[in-house]
Parts: structure tokens; sequence; C-alpha cells
């Protein structure tokens, strides 16, 4: 079964390969698109089906078995490493992580504990559940990088301005670095406990990033994502990077260690590949709107990702960013056709 997955078209252009097909899969995949899991979340909170392994299996087949997308992605959230170790935090249903006490002082940064791979059995035990059940079918994990969970951390929850986060980055940035450093570890726990169970690829989410110029990226964010990444360098399975927003990060994030960077809607995929190098796959780009328009427009605007994708020296098609939840699930499964060449 591993040759398999190795020899998956997904595993494939995310290493560059040549692919019989270009393979699609979307973030965001998993959720409230779908009847089935509006269905099978109904009376169950988030982080509650995040720790249940059962749940996880069957919301993670759900979109593989209706799409037909040739990868599947982990039913969890970028919070969930951060409550295992010990933060008071729930995730609020339309507005996203909502953390108890924010870590504003040294002293909400010194309590921030390291995670324990026990920590997290029942998402270990979620890997080694769908593994099998999969196929031939790669299974891709994910954590939300440094950056990301900080601005949770800090804020107290979901922001648009960024304030109190970059408050502390530019106000303290020793205190800065030691909670990244932090957020560091306890990311690279995660994802090498779903490298140990046997996923195939993993993603680090940066998914707000692009609040940053690329010298303040650089600066504070970039050294703690590339430990993260640098840290998978032996794991044995591509690293994908993704962030929102990120065009004039594009460069550096590429310099980040990944072996794919994660491209959103508003930076064609010729660009972005000049941009991050030809020695990197990319993965996007459709704007998740697009799918709200007629369906010529949607199969004329996946062409056109399909042609500017073949620009680089691998392509994973997606979406720019994560399905929204009121997208007709057809059209997602008549998309997958038009990637895979119908
Ligand atoms: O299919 C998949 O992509 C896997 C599942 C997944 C979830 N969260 C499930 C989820 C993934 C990959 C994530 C990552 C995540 N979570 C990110 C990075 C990806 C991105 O979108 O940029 C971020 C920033 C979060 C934080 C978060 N959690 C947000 C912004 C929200 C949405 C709030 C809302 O209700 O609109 C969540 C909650 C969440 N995570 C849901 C799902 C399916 C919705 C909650 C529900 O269904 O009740």
């Amino acid at each position: 079964m591993t040759t398999t997955l190795h020899d998956s078209a997904f595993v494939r252009a995310c290493r560059g390969l040549p692919v019989p097909h270009t393979p699609v899969w979307f973030m965001r995949q998993a959720g409230r698109s779908l009847p089935e899991y509006r269905k099978i979340r109904a009376g169950v909170g988030m982080l509650e089906s995040c720790r249940r392994p059962d749940l996880v299996t069957e919301i993670t087949l759900q979109p593989v078995r209706r799409h037909g997308v040739d990868a599947a992605i982990l039913f969890s959230d970028i919070v969930v490493p951060l409550a295992a170790a010990g933060v008071d935090l729930d995730i609020v249903a339309g507005t996203g992580p909502v953390v108890a006490e924010p870590v504003r002082t040294a002293a909400d940064v010194a309590r921030l504990r390291a995670l324990e791979p026990a920590d997290v059995g029942y998402v270990d035990e979620a890997v080694r559940l769908l593994v099998p059940e999969l196929g031939p079918v790669p299974l891709i994990g994910f954590a939300g990088a440094p950056f990301t969970l900080a601005s949770y951390l800090i804020e107290g929850g979901p922001s648009r301005t960024y304030l109190r986060t970059k408050a502390m980055m530019y106000g303290d940035p020793d205190l800065w670095h030691s909670l990244l450093s932090r957020l560091a570890d306890i990311t690279l726990a995660f994802l090498r406990v779903q490298v140990g169970a046997g996923v195939s690829a993993v993603q680090l989410f940066d998914s707000w990033a692009g609040a940053l110029s690329e010298a303040d990226y650089r600066r504070y964010v970039l050294p703690h994502s590339a430990r993260v990444l640098g840290g998978l360098a032996d794991a044995g399975v591509p690293r994908i990077h993704f962030g929102v927003g990120t065009a004039v990060l594009l460069r550096a994030m590429g310099e980040a260690g990944a072996d794919v960077v994660g491209v959103d809607w508003r930076t064609p995929l010729t660009e972005a590949t000049t941009l991050i190098g030809a020695d990197k796959a990319v993965q996007g780009n459709l704007d998740p709107a697009v799918l709200f328009a007629p369906w010529e427009v949607v199969e004329r605007e996946a062409r056109r990702v399909l042609a500017e994708g073949a620009a680089a020296p691998g392509h994973v098609f997606n979406l720019g960013h994560g399905v929204m939840p009121e997208t007709d699930p057809d059209v997602l499964t008549r998309l997958v056709e038009v990637v895979h060449g119908g």
C-alpha cells in the first residue's frame, strides 16, 4: 500500500513528478457544504467531534466518497493541539476559535506547556483508522503555523486588524519570539504524531500571515515556520505551506522549507511560480466565490487555473481558500471531473 500512496497523483505532483492527471482536493472539503456532514455533526460540538476517532474517520471520508478527490484532509482544527496542551478555548459555530484567557504577558506565555503525543492520542487513532479505509487515496495531516496560532491566542478570537498581535510583535519582540517558539514546538509535535500514524503529506496553515509586510514576515515569523518545516525534513512526506493574501510573501514562504506553496486566487500561478522558485510545486487557486457563478464561468476559470498551473514543476489543483459553507456540493463534484480531464 505504501508504494501506491507514494505513487499517487497527489504525492507525485507535490514532488514535481509527471502525473496522469492534475490531482485535486479542496481546503474545507469536509464541512458545512455537505448535508451528510451537517447531519452527523448535529448536536456534537466541533472540538468534541475532533476528539472522536469514529466521527473524524467518517467526516474525513465523506468528501472523498462524494467528489472523488485525489486526497483526504484529516478532520480536525488548527486549535486542537492548543486545547490538548491545556489552553481553555472553544470553537464557536459561525465565529471560529475563542480563547477564554488571551495570551498577553510573559506569565501567560510561561503557562503554555509542551504537547505530549499522549495529549492527542485520538488523532493518532483517527489517522490509523483512516489510512486503511482510504486505501490508495493519500491523507493530508495539518497544523496551524505559529503566527496564525499566535493571532488567535493573543486576540482571544478572530480579528480583522491583528492589533494586539502586532502590538506584542513590535512592542516586545523577546516575548513574541518566545511565544512563537513554543507554538512551533507544539505544531511540530502535533505534525510528528500525524506523520507517525501514517499521513502521506502535511499542510502548514499560516492563513493570516498576509497581514504582514515581507520584512516583518521574515523577521518575526519565517524563522519559526522554517523550524517546523525543517523539523519534518526527514519525515519522508511532502510539506505544503499555505496562507491567504500572501502575494508579497510568496518568495519568503518559498524559502521557509516547504515542497509545495499554496497560493490564493489573487496571484496567478504563473506569477506565483516565478516568485516561489522553479524547484517547488504550487497548490491552488480558484476563487471559492467563482463556484457561485454560472457553470460556464466555473469551467472557464478552472481551465485557466489548470493552464497557469502547468508553468510550475508540479500543480495540485485547489481553491484559493476554503470551500464556503453555502457552496453547492454538486458544483465541486463537476469541478473534480473537469480537473481530471472531463
Ligand atoms: O476539510 C478540511 O479542510 C479539514 C478541516 C479543517 C477545519 N479547520 C474544520 C473546521 C481545517 C483544515 C481547519 C483549519 C483551520 N481552522 C484554519 C486554517 C484553514 C483556513 O481556513 O485558513 C483556520 C484559520 C481555522 C480556525 C477556524 N476554525 C475557523 C476560522 C473556523 C470557522 C468558523 C465558522 O464557523 O465559520 C473554524 C471552525 C471549523 N473548523 C469548522 C470546520 C468544519 C466549522 C465549524 C462547524 O462545522 O461547526
